[in-house]
């Protein structure tokens, strides 16, 4: 598993460089992060991180064939599962010890409440934290826009196709804005043209 890091600048960061300021705000920081999995009544040693880390700004890829433990690190990244022996995760200096709302999580399954409509889905991240409601729908139908499902909103994920879920559920982490965006191979259902439309909204 390697990690290919891209620099993408916000504005105030790249004022601060033009007036020679160093701007290297830690966002992610991850140390010590390992996981044992046991195959066949053998334990196998799935990730072992000693430090890994995000700037403000920063877009990193992971990459690594299929099994290395990609998705592994990001769940734990994400705090949906535990990292052996401790291990520590902090979002701007704070330490994290579950999920929250400082992490998107996009999980390469999707995972999109079946129960939801489109809209729906979108909204939740927003209804938990309380928004309200005039302001949820804005922004719900920013993201819909943005990621051509406008027409959809009021389907079921079941109606959709894979590529139509894997949009839902990009616009469902864009949309409660997280300090952090975790994405499992983000844009794996796409076609080749849709792929390249969302990286450049993303970015
Ligand atoms: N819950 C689990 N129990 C046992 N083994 C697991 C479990 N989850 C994952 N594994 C194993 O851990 C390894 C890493 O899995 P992971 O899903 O992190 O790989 P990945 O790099 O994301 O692969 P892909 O590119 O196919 O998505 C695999 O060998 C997998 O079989
Ligand atoms: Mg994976």
């Amino acid at each position: 598993m390697r990690s290919g890091r891209r620099e993408v600048r916000s504005v105030r960061a790249w004022l601060a460089g033009c007036r020679g300021e160093e701007v290297s705000v830690v966002a992610l920081e991850a140390s010590s992060v390992r996981k044992v999995y046991t195959k066949n009544g053998q334990p196998l040693a799935i990730l072992d991180v000693e430090r890994f880390s995000v700037r403000e700004g920063e877009l990193i890829t992971v990459i690594g064939p299929s099994g290395c433990g990609k998705s592994t690190f990001l769940h734990i990244i994400g705090g949906f599962i535990k990292s052996e022996g401790g291990g520590s995760i902090r979002v701007y200096g704070e330490e994290v010890s579950g999920p929250g709302p400082d992490r998107g999580m996009m999980f390469q399954e999707f995972a999109l409440f079946p129960w939801r409509t489109v809209a729906g889905n979108v909204a939740w991240g927003l209804e938990t934290q309380g928004v309200p409601r005039a302001q949820i729908d804005a922004t719900v139908g920013k993201y819909l826009q943005m990621m051509n499902l406008s027409e959809f909103r009021s389907h079921y994920p079941a109606e959709l196709s894979g590529g139509m879920k894997q949009r839902v559920a990009l616009a469902r982490v864009l949309a409660f804005d997280p300090k952090v965006l975790l994405m499992d191979e983000p844009f794996g259902s796409l076609d080749a043209q849709t792929r390249e439309t969302m990286q450049e909204e993303l970015i």
